[in-house]
């Protein structure tokens, strides 16, 4: 099949949040520490009425019903989360429900985990099946999602929560580009849940951010290796309209377009490199990689270099991220969404994007998609056009009972049985929330 994409996206966030702002003067920290410091507004989270089996249902179910896919039309169904409550059960098993009614069973796939990379594996599996002789002609369906939370501390104010559905075929408007993909895999302990009877993560935040920019590094040079080769030029910045990423929190992602530009300047022939860059950078020219991710020097210089780009192909990809936060596997992909809402259908056509996956311990890609200028490019982005309102839509809670709720939820995480307590008014219409969970560890959910 040819131009192998995504021909629908559906994302989810919750329907209440807290303020950052608030929560800088809750937690005590000096003000504009997580608006400044991290670039964040807003955070979605659940109460214990939600959970990634609710999550995923509620986005699966939305995307099929707003564009109208009989259930008998996917062949493949994959899940990408972190957000682990059961060793055994997938949340695609649970998924099966919206199709088993409808008598069909017939669906492979499964679920994939590491990190927040998951739902990049999962989506790279669909893709990879599609192009391949198991293929049997029918449409991919797949679901990233997660509920970010940490312990009370300063990772705290970098959760969030959201699902993503998306819907691969052929003649696709999002493209994804062949034998271009970078990745990075590697042994490390930056973020990882070794206790499963928590939500939370053992984090080394510091380390954390370190892995992120190393795996960018290597992830984006195989990138350029790769594109070079293949379409005989020469490849910078330049060559993208949008640069999306994994955003643990805002600031990291400027930070990191900083990086790639200094990954440019570094990789420049040196006539070029006169000629393009301002004559300031020349005192970098012997920076190493791998020696300078907290190079203050380095950072401020090519934050500085790399503004502009930012602005112009970055910052369009982070209305979500800031306002709900990290959805850990589907970060990337509501990065996605906000780079889609934010523009106008002829800014759209024919842009190239690049997209940057991280998950912790550590696997990254950095690839590409390219987007046609074709009927259902108008769409898919009419499809979008209820995120922003629904982001206005939400209720805001205290801090006080954003702890108390992530309390709670630690609380009675894994207990059984159990009778949720968090209110259902707020919730936006379509969404699954549990009702119960019975002696046997059995879920159960109803439907807003
Ligand atoms: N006004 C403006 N900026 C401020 C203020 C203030 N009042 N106070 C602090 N800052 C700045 C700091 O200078 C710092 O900036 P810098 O990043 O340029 O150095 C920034 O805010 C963060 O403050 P720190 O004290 O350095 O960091 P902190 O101890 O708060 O932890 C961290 C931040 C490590 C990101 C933490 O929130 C964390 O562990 N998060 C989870 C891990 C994570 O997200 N890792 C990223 C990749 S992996 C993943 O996706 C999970």
């Amino acid at each position: 099949p040819e131009d192998v994409g995504i021909l629908a996206l559906e994302l989810i966030f919750p329907s209440q949040y807290v303020d950052q702002v608030e929560l800088e003067e809750y937690d005590n920290v000096s003000t504009g520490k997580y608006t400044i410091g991290l670039g964040q507004q807003k955070m979605g989270f659940c109460s214990d009425r939600e959970d990634i089996h609710s999550l995923c249902l509620t986005v699966a179910k939305n995307l099929l019903d707003r564009y109208q896919i009989k259930p008998q039309a996917i062949g493949r169904l994959e899940v990408g989360t972190e957000t682990i409550i059961d060793k055994s059960k997938s949340v695609k098993t649970v998924l099966m429900q919206l199709f088993q009614s409808h008598g069909i069973t017939d669906i492979e796939g499964i679920d994939t985990t590491n990190a927040c990379y998951g739902g990049t594996a999962a989506l790279f599996n669909a893709i990879n099946w599609m192009e391949s002789s198991s293929w049997n002609g029918r449409y991919a369906l797949v679901i990233a999602g997660d509920i970010a939370v940490y312990a009370k501390g300063p990772a705290r104010p970098t959760g969030g929560t959201g699902a993503v559905a998306m819907l691969i075929g052929p003649n696709a408007p999002l493209v994804f580009d062949r034998g271009v993909r970078g990745f990075f895999f590697k042994h490390v302990y930056d973020f990882y849940k070794p206790d499963l009877t928590s939500e939370y993560p053992v984090v080394d935040g510091k380390l954390s951010v370190q892995c992120y920019l190393e795996a960018l590094d290597n992830c984006y040079q195989i990138y350029c290796e790769k594109a070079e080769k293949l379409y005989g030029k020469r490849i910078d910045l330049n060559f993208f309209d949008g640069i999306l990423f994994h955003t643990p929190y805002g600031k990291l992602v400027q930070k990191s377009v900083g990086r790639l530009a200094l990954n440019d300047y570094l990789r420049a022939p040196e006539n070029i490199r006169t000629d393009l860059y301002p004559s300031e950078l020349q005192q970098f020219v012997n920076v190493e990689l791998n020696n300078s991710y907290f190079d203050r020097d380095v950072e401020k210089a090519f934050l500085t270099a790399s503004n502009d780009v930012f602005l112009k192909k970055t910052k369009p990809s982070l209305d979500i991220a800031t306002n709900v936060g990290n959805m850990y596997t589907s970060s990337l992909y509501g990065g996605l969404v906000s780079y889609l809402a934010s523009k106008s259908l002829d800014d759209l056509k024919g842009n190239k994007l690049a997209l940057f996956s991280y998950g912790s311990g550590l696997a990254a890609c950095f690839y590409s998609i390219t987007i046609k200028d074709i009927p259902s490019l108008q769409v898919l982005k009419n499809n979008l056009s209820y995120v922003a309102p629904l982001l206005e839509q939400r209720v805001k809670i205290s801090p006080e009972k954003f702890e108390a709720t992530l309390t709670l939820r630690q609380q009675v995480a894994h207990k059984a049985p159990y009778e949720p307590v968090g209110d259902i008014s707020h919730f936006f219409p379509g969404t699954y929330y549990l009702t119960k969970i019975d002696e046997q560890h059995r879920r159960y959910y109803e439907k807003k």
